[in-house]
């Protein structure tokens, strides 16, 4: 998507082969009309398939899973983050450990909020080695619903996310994939394919 890929390259920071900074506009400011111009996009390239719900992961998912949901006109469901498990039967749960940040969490899905007949969106802001997006996978199985599609605003094509979730078998739609990331550098897949 020619906006955000012109967004990270104006704003982003690359502070070494693999973390891009972009709190200027996704994950500290944010900012909004570029929130709904990538929910637009989400909606018409997932308008067929019949979308029920739009889950996302807390926090920085939440802006483009709104705009994404209000497109489509359904409901957007956060995961939790939760400290430990919830010893009660009303929930999902499983553990996720993020390799970036080197912190453990367990996703939290209230059972009450999906059932077997949801069409499940899932979007999340980066895509690195899938754990959040794959522990957001098992949740939605776990459920009896189907995961229809999965979007992401920045995909780095150089990590193992992606093809962990095309193996599993996953329909996954990235709006920015870099190939590249070095201090000062960001080259996108775009254009080494060109
Ligand atoms: P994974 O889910 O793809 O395996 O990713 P990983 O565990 O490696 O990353 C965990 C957290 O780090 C996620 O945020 C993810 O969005 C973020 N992250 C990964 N790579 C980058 C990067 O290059 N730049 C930035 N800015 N973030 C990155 P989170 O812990 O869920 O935090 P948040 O959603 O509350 O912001």
């Amino acid at each position: 998507m020619k906006i955000l890929e012109e967004r990270i390259l104006k704003e982003g920071k690359a502070l070494s082969d693999s973390v891009l900074k972009v709190d200027s506009f996704i994950n500290h400011q944010v900012d909004p009309m570029l929130m709904d111009e990538m929910g637009k996009d989400f909606a018409e390239h997932f308008k067929d398939r019949n979308i029920t719900k739009v889950l996302t992961i807390e926090s920085s998912g939440i802006a483009p899973a709104l705009t994404t949901a209000a497109h489509l006109g359904v409901p957007m469901i956060i995961l939790k983050k939760q400290t430990s498990k919830i010893l009660s039967g009303d929930v999902y749960q499983t553990r996720i450990t993020s390799f970036t940040k080197g912190t453990s969490y367990e996703l939290t899905l209230y059972k009450s909020y999906i059932s077997k007949e949801d069409n499940v969106l899932l979007i999340d802001d980066f895509l690195a080695n899938g754990e959040a997006a794959m522990g957001g996978s098992r949740l939605i199985e776990e459920a009896g619903a189907h995961l229809a599609g999965i979007g992401i605003l920045i995909e780095k094509s150089f990590q193992r996310g992606r093809k962990r979730l095309l193996d599993a078998g996953y329909d996954v739609y990235s709006l920015a994939r870099i190939a590249k990331l070095a201090e000062g550098v960001v080259e996108f897949v775009d254009d080494i394919e060109e």
